[in-house]
Parts: structure tokens; sequence; C-alpha cells
């Protein structure tokens, strides 16, 4: 039952944090064991029911939500149905809904608040065995949170909620996996694109599963997403919180760009060359002026007589 919640899970992209509530009883009506479990989570989050079962061939489940029937799986795969396939309803859940065929367990994904309500599971076996999960969906609004920071500094993304250890945490940036913690494992960048891209700048606080990047560069600029995985008596939920995160460039350090270097170097030979214009531009007026003078001289010269000749 646990492996199947690995790979699904991830698929879901949504923000929040989900609170889950937990409360059992046990009703010895006849020889129907029916549980009821209740379970909150935040819009966006997923969750899991669990069957507490493995599937056998004489094994039968059908899920309802309120009245319908959203899920049914046999031993005979042929028997095998979720949401529309199910009844004749509109299309409730869509591509959000799914079973597994191992275990009967029941997944609905990025929950929305019009999935509140209560889903009755029935197992046809030895055994009649009845359970009701009742869902609240708190209607939160998802948020992202944003971080911005000057290329070389470092930027911590920090964790919701104290971290429960039986909770595993995933960071994932750009859609692949850069960090874990699930219990008191830790895994930091295991594949190669993470070590070339992170390169020993990533640190994973063990207590709370913040995350925290050193010595940033502008391509750790992208989403994060922390994924939260809960797992109870009968059921997980996976909540999701999502981080922004810019880089800005900084410009001592790069040459290619307008460079503050670069822009003081344009404004001394700007100043240079105004001076130069001015100067020669003055050099003109003076020699133009002089000129003239001389002009009027000899003109004067020439009018006043012969003699000097
Ligand atoms: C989740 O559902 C909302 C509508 O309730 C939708 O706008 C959003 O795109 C969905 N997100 C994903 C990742 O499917
Ligand atoms: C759905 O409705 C059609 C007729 O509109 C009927 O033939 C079919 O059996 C119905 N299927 C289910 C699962 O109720
Ligand atoms: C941590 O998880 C366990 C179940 O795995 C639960 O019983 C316990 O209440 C949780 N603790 C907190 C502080 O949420
Ligand atoms: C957290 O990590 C430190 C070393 O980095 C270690 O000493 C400590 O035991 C760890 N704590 C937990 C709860 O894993
Ligand atoms: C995200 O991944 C895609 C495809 O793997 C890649 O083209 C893109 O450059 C990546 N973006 C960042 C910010 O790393
Ligand atoms: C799951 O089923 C086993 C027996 O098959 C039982 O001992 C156990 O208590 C059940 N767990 C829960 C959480 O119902």
């Amino acid at each position: 039952m646990a492996a199947n919640n690995g790979g699904y899970m991830l698929e879901t992209k949504f923000t929040v944090t989900a609170f889950a509530v937990f409360t059992f009883l046990l009703h010895g009506a006849s020889d129907v064991a029916t549980d009821k479990v209740s379970v909150s989570v935040v819009k966006g989050d997923s969750v899991t029911f669990h069957t507490n079962a493995t599937m056998n061939q004489q094994e039968r489940f059908k899920w309802y939500f309120t009245k319908d029937l959203i899920a049914r799986i046999g031993g005979d795969l042929n028997n095998i149905c979720t949401d529309v396939k199910c009844n004749n309803d509109t299309e409730r859940f869509r591509d959000r809904l799914k079973l597994d065929h191992l275990s009967g367990d029941l997944m609905i994904t990025n929950i929305s608040t019009s999935d509140k309500g209560a889903y009755r599971l029935q197992t046809f076996s030895s055994k009649h065995i009845g359970k009701t999960f009742t869902l609240d969906v708190n209607d939160a609004p998802a948020e992202i949170k944003r971080k911005t920071v000057m290329e070389g500094e470092s930027v911590t993304l920090d964790a919701p909620k104290v971290r429960n250890l039986s909770d595993s945490m995933t960071w994932i940036f750009n859609g692949t996996r850069i960090a874990e913690i699930s219990g008191e494992l830790t895994k930091i960048c295991e594949d190669v694109q993470c070590k070339k891209r992170f390169r020993h700048r990533l640190k994973l606080d063990n207590q709370t599963g913040s995350l925290l990047i050193t010595n940033t560069k502008t391509t750790d600029h992208g989403l994060y997403k922390l994924l939260t995985k809960s797992r109870r008596n009968h059921y997980s939920t996976t909540s999701i919180k999502s981080f922004t995160v810019s880089v800005t460039r900084n410009v001592k350090k790069n040459d290619s760009g307008l460079s503050s270097g670069f822009v003081a170097g344009i404004c001394v030979v700007a100043v240079v060359l105004l001076v130069i214009t001015a100067v020669i531009a003055g050099v003109i007026y003076y020699s133009q002026k002089s000129f003239k003078k001389g002009q009027k001289f000899l003109h004067n010269r020439r009018g006043s007589g012969q003699d000097l000749i």
C-alpha cells in the first residue's frame, strides 16, 4: 500500500497545507463492521482512503460518494470503473480520481470544495466490511511564497509547520526531486542533473524540513515545491507548498552586460569629447574673429594710403 503513494502523488500540483483530523468509531452492528473516519484537508491537497486490505480473486470493492457509485474493482480486472464510467452522472472528478488495483485504495487529487462529503467503502468477500470517510475541505486561498535574492546570497525556503517525524517531505525544483527527508533519512541531490546545478549548495534542516540554498546563482531562479506526505491509520494526505525564487543578477560581477564600470567609462569619454568639441569651437571662433580683424586692418591700411607698401 505504501508503494502506490509514490508515483502519482508527485503529479499533483497545488499549494497549501493539510491539517488532518482523525476520529475512529467502531460500530458492532451484527456481523457488519462500520468504521467512521473524519478527514480534514485544504483545497488543492490530495487524499487517499485506505481499505486496509489486499486484493484477491474473491474480493470486490465499491466506493460511493453520497449515493453515487464512483469506483468499483473486483478480482476480474474487467470489472473496474471510476467516476463517469461507473454511473451515468455528470463527470465529477475527471482525472482526479485514482483507484489502486492492488489495494482498492481510492485517491482524490487536487481536492476542491465540491468534494466535501461522505465516501463509503463496501467490500464483498468472506467478511462484509463497510467504512465511511467524511471529507471536510478548508477553502483557504492558495498561496505562493515569493523570495527575491541577490546572486551569491543565501535563501531559506521554510517548511510551513513543525515536522512530524512520520511525515515524508520532498523538495521539487522544476519538476525534479532535489531533496527528501523521511524519518531520520535525508537525501540531497541524488541525480546527476541536480548535482551539476546545485553542487554542494543545498542544505536540508532535518528538524523542520526547510531548504537552504547557499551562494545562489541566476540558474536557481524558478518554482520550488514542497510535498508533505502524512500517513495515518485509515488515510494519507499530501499537501503542496509552492515558492518562487528570483535571483537578481549582481552587475559588478558581470562583464557581458552594462556593468557600472562600463557605464562610467562611457561617461568619461562623453565628457572628454564635449571638452574637445568646446575647445575646437572656441579656437575656430577666435581664429575667425582675428581673421576678420586682420582683413579689416588690411582694408583700412589700403584705404588710408599706399605709403606703407
Ligand atoms: C486544480 O483544480 C483547480 C480547480 O478547482 C484548477 O483551476 C487547477 O488548475 C487544478 N490544478 C491542477 C494542478 O490540476
Ligand atoms: C446509462 O444510460 C444508458 C441509457 O441512457 C443505459 O443504457 C446504460 O445502461 C446506463 N449505464 C449505467 C452504468 O447506468
Ligand atoms: C505525527 O504522526 C502520527 C501518526 O503517524 C500521529 O499519531 C501524531 O499525532 C502526529 N503528531 C503531530 C504533532 O501531528
Ligand atoms: C540532524 O542532523 C545532524 C547532523 O547534521 C545530526 O547530528 C542529528 O542527529 C540529526 N537529527 C535528526 C533528528 O535526524
Ligand atoms: C526547467 O526544465 C526544462 C526542461 O527540463 C528546461 O528547459 C528549463 O531550462 C528548466 N528551467 C529552469 C529554470 O531550470
Ligand atoms: C488492518 O487489518 C488488520 C487485519 O487484516 C488488522 O489487524 C488491523 O487492525 C487493521 N488496521 C486498521 C487500521 O484498521
